[in-house]
């Protein structure tokens, strides 16, 4: 979508997978869906250092509505978990330099029971939104028909823009039409959403992040500045799945996906989980090029993973799907079809740097199980990568 937002996958923090549809605010006041948790998100994005590593969304998801719409037929929040309403919630994030995302649903009703935008309610909505000052809209696909479908996603985009104010735009439509062509018509899709889910939903387990790994890389469609497949939150459950972790967000990266984190940023373990999350500052230099990810090597159940990246730099995942023992996995670039030539790779998460190797270089690389190992290369004639900011260019 062209309306000069998302050049590069957007990153933020999530409620969905952590916190799904908790409303009990009177047992569980810390964990409901309600100002209280996005605020307390909020503060942690802008105060532990996450905002300026990217994470500059806070996106509501399902269940934040009133079960009724008001009197005008507007969506109103929870007046019980939301006493403030969105729009000063969203002055909150806004005086931290941060974004508000909320959600609404295609349909007569959210998957979770509130009340859905139709397509009559298409324009109400969307100029609520803009007027309590919201940034982004996920806008899943519950409770409608294909053909609904057809009209309502691109209706909103329009609706959306109308108002005037600049919104990110994530669309659920393809993974309410099983996200595969012919069924999936991602030229439109690229032309009036900014990202879209394609897929199942993440769980909090590695077979949810294998399955979903292995659709990704088998349907690669679309991949384009402001035009996102949407592989689903990043929900790492460190430390005591910490390789599993680290393999979610290498892949993640290696995709260019979006990186919106659904956790409990209150009680990560800062040291450990700012290491694994700041990789993906290094990591900005997948957004640098918008080229399909390549399959390049199977062997003993790791599977090697390759992007070129701009200024003749690549990125490499050596991925694990081993349940035994660290697996040494012996090869060369030129077995991986590098070139001729000598290079240098640093190693994103132990920050390590090979110099000296030449394209015929044997080495060894250590995978843990469900692990990965990640690797930036270069030509060793690079003197200074410049693609290292969030940029597009
Ligand atoms: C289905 C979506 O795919 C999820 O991400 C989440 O938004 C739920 N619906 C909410 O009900």
């Amino acid at each position: 979508l062209d309306n000069g937002l998302m050049r590069t996958p957007p990153m933020g923090w999530m409620s969905w997978e952590r916190f799904h549809c908790n409303i009990d605010c009177e047992n569980d006041p810390k964990n409901c869906i309600s100002e209280n948790l996005f605020r307390g998100m909020a503060d942690r994005l802008a105060e532990d250092g996450w905002k300026e590593m990217g994470y500059d969304h806070v996106m509501i998801d399902d269940c934040w509505s009133s079960m009724l719409r008001d009197k005008d037929g507007r969506l109103q929040p929870d007046p019980q978990r939301f006493p403030g309403g969105i729009a000063k919630l969203a002055r909150y994030l806004h005086n931290r330099g941060l974004k508000l995302g909320i959600y609404g649903d295609l349909g007569t009703h959210t998957c979770g029971g509130y009340p859905g935008t139709t397509l009559d309610k298409i324009e109400t909505d969307a100029q609520m939104f803009a007027s309590w000052g919201v940034d982004f809209l996920k806008l899943d696909g519950c409770y409608s028909n294909e053909e609904e479908q057809q009209k309502g996603y691109p209706l909103m985009s329009k609706a959306l823009n109308a108002t005037g104010r600049p919104i990110g735009y994530s669309c659920s439509w393809p993974a309410y039409r099983g996200g595969l062509l012919p069924s999936v018509n991602y030229t439109l899709l690229g032309e009036i959403c900014n990202l879209w889910r394609n897929y199942d939903d993440i769980q909090d387990s590695w077979d949810s992040v294998q399955e979903i790994t292995d659709w990704f890389f088998d349907n690669q469609e679309i991949l384009q500045p402001g035009r996102w497949n949407d592989p689903d939150m990043v929900c790492p459950l460190s430390p005591v799945y910490m390789d599993q972790s680290r393999s979610q967000m290498a892949l993640w990266a290696i995709m260019a996906a979006p990186l919106i984190m659904s956790n409990n940023l209150r009680t990560l373990t800062l040291s450990l989980d700012h290491g694994l999350y700041t990789k993906f500052t290094v990591y900005s230099p997948f957004l640098c090029l918008y080229v399909t990810l390549f399959f390049l090597q199977k062997r003993s159940h790791i599977e090697v993973y390759w992007r070129p990246l701009s200024q003749s730099a690549s990125a490499l995942v050596f991925l694990s799907r081993r349940q035994d023992m660290p697996y040494h996995y012996h090869t060369s670039l030129a077995k991986l079809n590098y070139t001729a030539g000598s290079y240098k790779a640093y190693d994103v998460f132990t920050g390590k740097t090979l110099s000296g190797l030449s394209a015929t270089t044997e080495f060894t690389v250590s995978i843990d199980p469900s692990g990965v190992v990640m690797w930036y290369s270069f030509p060793l004639s690079t003197t200074e990568w410049q693609c290292r900011q969030r940029s597009t260019t």
